[in-house]
């Protein structure tokens, strides 16, 4: 049988390579914005991702992204992308079960003993880069099977957030493919899920306890309206920054829980050098940070 070859666009002209001076013009720009830090040997990385935006865009020239970036005032819808091309967004539910397991079984009975079983109250966690939101699902699911049954008038919230406005919109529709799912207890994924053409769904119940915003950790005025919080997770995100830039997200996560409140991060990551407001609680597999 004769197949009709498919129409394939000619390619457009590949972007010539990126200069010195334009490396350190757009790593300057990212780094004002974000927060996040591109090393000199990380040029060939930041070229190849943001290649695609010039050809999106139509331009030849790294320079001319660059200044548009930087200078244009139609550029905003642009810098969504810029961030989106720029972050990496690796997720899946269960991540660190040693951190699921300390708020479970420890922090949140302390909390609830905090606020009282008199009446109801209300959890706060915020899930500071939560990426296509595997991570704030996690723990509402974990609230729905563990916490709920024994504090039957605690209610949760959890907020995701992130940067990235294409893993915010993933993070809403609450739809994952099996490699998000790869590391879930069978339990929680029959229980929680429907599967449909290999497409994971998450229950309404979970949906109903957590939503999704788009929100830049460096950005200071957003961060200073993020209040009240008894948990925030701000897990591997901490290592795209440089000293400076770690120091003034810490210190406003700080602001943002309330006193005898917690923050977890990545188990890589460490706030050696770069707090030490909070109380460091070491458990056999994982490291909470106490605000006292
Ligand atoms: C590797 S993922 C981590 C996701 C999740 N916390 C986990 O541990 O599985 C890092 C996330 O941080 C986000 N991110 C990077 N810089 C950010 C910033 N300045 N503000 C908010 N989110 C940021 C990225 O978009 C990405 O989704």
């Amino acid at each position: 049988m004769n197949v009709a070859p498919v129409y394939t666009p000619p390619p457009l002209t590949k972007p010539q390579t990126m200069s010195d001076v334009t490396f350190r013009d757009l790593r300057e720009f990212i780094y004002t914005k974000t927060g996040i830090y591109f090393q000199d040997n990380k040029k060939y990385l930041l070229e190849s991702r943001i290649a695609k935006r010039l050809q999106a865009l139509r331009m030849e020239r790294f320079e001319q992204y660059t200044d548009f970036v930087r200078f244009n005032s139609g550029a905003e819808e642009e810098k969504k992308h810029l961030f989106d091309a720029i972050t990496i967004n690796e997720t899946y539910f269960f991540r660190n079960e040693p951190q699921f397991e300390v708020l479970e079984k420890t922090l949140i009975p302390e909390l609830a003993k905090a606020k009282g079983t008199a009446g109801r109250s209300k959890l706060r966690i915020w899930s500071s880069a939560s990426s296509s939101g595997e991570e704030a699902h996690t723990i509402a699911m974990i609230f729905l099977e563990k916490i709920k049954p024994k504090y039957p008038s605690m209610d949760l919230e959890v907020v995701g957030t992130d940067i990235s406005p294409s893993v915010v919109e993933t993070a809403r529709k609450g739809v994952y493919r099996e490699y998000s799912v790869r590391n879930m207890p069978k339990y929680y994924l029959e229980k929680y899920f429907t599967v449909s053409d290999g497409r994971y769904t998450v229950a309404d119940a979970v949906r109903k306890l957590v939503r999704f915003e788009n929100m830049n950790l460096y950005d200071q005025a957003r961060m200073r309206m993020m209040t009240n919080f008894d948990v925030v997770f701000c897990c591997n995100v901490l290592i795209y920054f440089d000293a400076k830039s770690k120091i003034q997200v810490v210190s406003n996560l700080y602001n943002s829980l309330n006193r005898g409140g917690f923050l977890f991060i990545g188990y890589a990551e460490s706030l050696h050098g770069i707090s030490t407001a909070f109380k460091v609680i070491n458990f056999p597999k994982a490291i909470t940070y106490k605000k006292e």
